[in-house]
């Protein structure tokens, strides 16, 4: 079995020119098979508020789910590198709620934490740190502000904002994240970005030069028929293969096929 990786082969990914592979999930059995697989860094991310309870955004997830579905995510994780995301309101509203509910989804088995927003966070990611967590920043469309961006729009578009998202990711680089979340950002902005910082840049619509991409894992095997974005690859289309396969077992309960005389108790 290979060794757990530690945030030290996360930043070493970076010097040595490797991208970082990851991805999202948000229980036991998803967790083991993307860590089977070899991914480099597991994400719980408040988007399960939208994947797994059906939620319009993921601003309605608290720190119970959060604590619930990395507890999950931890037993099925050997390898990769866990990160939980701090919900909405679990770190706003104070430095103090902001290290105590780091520590919960420490304690839940993360290995470290994520949380969306710049400068103004600076005194809550110092205070993290200083508890010794490791923090991964979220910066360019964070979900969490939807409601102030007025929706899940591309950020840094034009140069006074590229210069801004610029700037917040070297103050939360000078702060002391590990890494940086680059979600929905302009690919020439996000690669000058990673350029100009000693962290990896994990991207997600923020193009090919970052210095790793994620993806949520439920958009990456297609469990949605209508929801794809453009930054998305579907490497599956799970959800027809799901429905083929329930049609088939309702087929075969409905005409006596199932169960026969193998699967049945003498
Ligand atoms: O919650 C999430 O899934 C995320 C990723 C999109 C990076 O934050």
């Amino acid at each position: 079995m290979k060794d757990r990786i530690t945030i030290n082969h996360i930043l070493k990914y970076k010097q040595d020119g490797k991208k970082i592979a990851a991805l999202t999930a948000y229980d036991c059995f998803m967790a083991k098979f993307l860590d089977r697989a070899g991914i480099d860094l597991i994400l719980v991310g408040d988007s399960l508020n939208m994947v797994i309870y059906g939620e319009e955004t993921t601003l309605t997830v608290d720190m119970q789910q959060m604590i619930y579905h990395t507890t999950a995510v931890a037993r099925g994780v050997k390898h990769a590198f866990l990160v939980a995301d701090m919900p909405f309101m679990s770190y706003q509203a104070s430095v103090a709620d902001a290290v105590s509910n780091a520590g919960k989804l420490i304690r839940a088995g993360a290995q470290a934490v994520k949380i969306e927003g710049g400068e103004a966070y600076i005194p809550h990611i110092k205070a993290i740190l200083d508890a010794g967590i490791p923090v991964m920043g979220h910066l360019g469309m964070t979900p969490q502000s939807v409601n102030l961006f007025g929706g899940y729009k591309l950020v840094g578009k034009d140069i006074d904002e590229a210069e801004l998202l610029k700037k917040a990711a070297q103050k939360l680089e000078e702060t002391g994240i590990f890494s940086l979340v680059l979600e929905k950002v302009p690919s020439g902005v996000a690669a000058d970005i990673s350029q100009s910082l000693a962290i990896p840049t994990i991207g997600i619509g923020a193009g090919v030069d970052c210095d790793g991409q994620i993806l949520v894992v439920n958009d990456l095997l297609g469990l949605f028929d209508e929801f794809k974005p453009k930054f998305v690859r579907r490497y599956a289309r799970l959800y027809e293969d799901i429905e083929k396969n329930v049609k088939e077992y309702v087929d075969d309960v409905k005409n006596g096929h199932f169960p026969n005389l193998n699967e049945s108790y003498k």
